[in-house]
């Protein structure tokens, strides 16, 4: 299975995930800051503080990078390292950070593709209302374009939003992910202010290459029953159509709005917010980890699915991974052939795939399900879908959110007491994949 020479192979991480250095050079705290801060939110009281001190290190994470052969880095930029009000005053000293990554990169052979959001919000515009308020999404658009001014000349390939899902429904909805809100009808106004800023911030950048990254799921019903079939379209509905339809449609699925009335009236969207929101987009990045198995029943808990307490996931019998999730590549292929199907025009790249397991350097699953996936890939690709790249998460073990340091993603094993890199055997497989150009 070759995958031809265009072909981008990658790997991925966020700011807040592998940085540290939070308080320096003219940082100022994020919500993801404040969150872990607050007693009981994140796994064994761990923070960003510190992580992988990619900030000091990252001259030895790009000669890394650049012995696995990737031909991309996907990373992102720290609204507070460069914005740190997240309005007004620019902080150089995070700019020439950036500067320095990027031009590292460039000097190795690796293309950067920067994502401007990645979930960490100055914390000064979350004390304002953070996304529920319409005035993040005039923020974000601004901020776009002083980075984009900043780095434009050398970088062409941006991403506006990381999996704008968890940034809504996981933040303001069910609160596991920082800011930590848990009101239903404010989740529904984040959601619809990043994608209003999305669009805003990729008509701020003239002249570049724009996509957004969502994380995308493959929604299947428990049964053929109506009732587990309208559950399944539920899910699937404010999983995936929430976000694509207004992206590349220019408009919100009917059905979903209706579900989502008795929360919201959707009086929040003003003329023009769709037109903008749909700016023209050169790819989707599609982030796939697992697939959804759901049916009617009643949600445990706080809901990331609003307006959808008679749905319950159930289990599909497959293994997991360390964090609980279930394995099915096949889920991955299924969703690009819907997304070739649906939205026909827009070319993708998958932008996360990979797996938390708790064996550390030798680590024959996390292969496993590289390769599957990959798979999928590949046979998507034969099917006629036009992807154009696939990025592993994560290139090194990190802070993985309200899971702390114990969720292991890396190709790369992280010491976080010496911060020693240790490449897995995952990492000797996919340099020998890039290098083969296939499986
Ligand atoms: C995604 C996030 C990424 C990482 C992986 C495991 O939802 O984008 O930061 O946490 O999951």
């Amino acid at each position: 299975m070759t995958f031809g020479p265009g072909f981008l192979w990658g790997a991925a991480t966020s700011s807040y995930q592998i940085e540290g250095a939070a308080s320096l050079d003219g940082r100022l705290p994020s919500i993801w800051d404040t969150f872990c801060a607050a007693p009981g939110k994140v796994d064994g009281g761990d923070t960003g503080a510190v992580a992988a001190d990619h900030y000091h290190r990252y001259p030895e994470d790009v000669a890394l990078m650049r012995s696995l052969g990737l031909g991309a880095y996907r990373f992102s930029i720290a609204w507070p390292r460069v914005q740190p009000l997240g309005s007004g005053a620019v902080e150089q000293r995070g700019l020439d950070f950036y500067r320095r990554l990027v031009d590292t990169l460039l000097d190795n052979g690796i293309q950067p593709w920067p994502t401007l959001y990645h979930w960490d919000l100055p914390q000064p515009l979350e004390d304002l209302g953070g996304w529920p308020e319409r005035d993040t999404a005039l923020r974000f658009a601004e901020y776009a374009e002083l980075v984009h001014d900043a780095l434009g000349d050398r970088v062409t390939h941006w991403t506006t939003l990381n999996e704008p899902w968890c940034s809504a429904f996981l933040g303001y909805a069910t609160g596991r992910h920082a800011p930590g809100r848990q009101d239903p009808a404010a989740s529904i106004r984040a959601a619809h202010h990043l994608l209003l800023g999305h669009g805003l911030a990729a008509r701020a950048m003239p002249g570049a290459s724009v996509g957004i990254t969502l994380n995308l799921t493959h929604v299947t019903a428990g049964s053929g029953s109506a009732e587990d079939l309208d559950a399944a379209r539920r899910i699937d509905g404010l999983q995936n159509r929430l976000f694509l339809d207004p992206v590349l449609l220019a408009e919100y699925p009917s059905d979903v709005v209706a579900d989502l009335a008795p929360v919201t009236a959707f009086d929040f969207v003003q003329e023009d917010d769709l037109k903008n929101i749909a700016a023209p987009l050169d790819f989707l990045g599609v982030n796939y980890y697992s697939p959804m198995l759901v049916g009617h029943g009643s949600a445990s808990g706080p809901s990331a699915y609003v307006g959808s307490e008679h749905v319950s996931h159930l289990d599909g019998g497959r293994a997991r991974t360390s964090i609980g999730w279930e394995i099915d590549a096949r889920g991955l292929l299924d969703l690009l052939l819907r997304l070739d199907r649906d939205y026909p025009a827009i070319p993708l790249y998958v932008t996360e795939n990979g797996a938390a397991f708790d064996d550390e350097i030798h680590d024959a699953e996390r292969i496993a399900y590289l390769d599957g996936h990959v798979r999928a890939c590949a046979d998507a690709m034969a099917r006629g879908v036009r992807l154009k790249g696939y990025f592993a998460w994560s290139l090194l073990d990190n802070f993985e959110w309200s899971y702390g340091y114990a969720q292991r993603f890396g190709l790369v094993h992280v010491d976080y007491q010496t911060q020693e890199r240790t490449l897995k055997d995952s990492a000797h497989w996919y340099a020998a994949l890039i290098r083969r150009g296939g499986l």
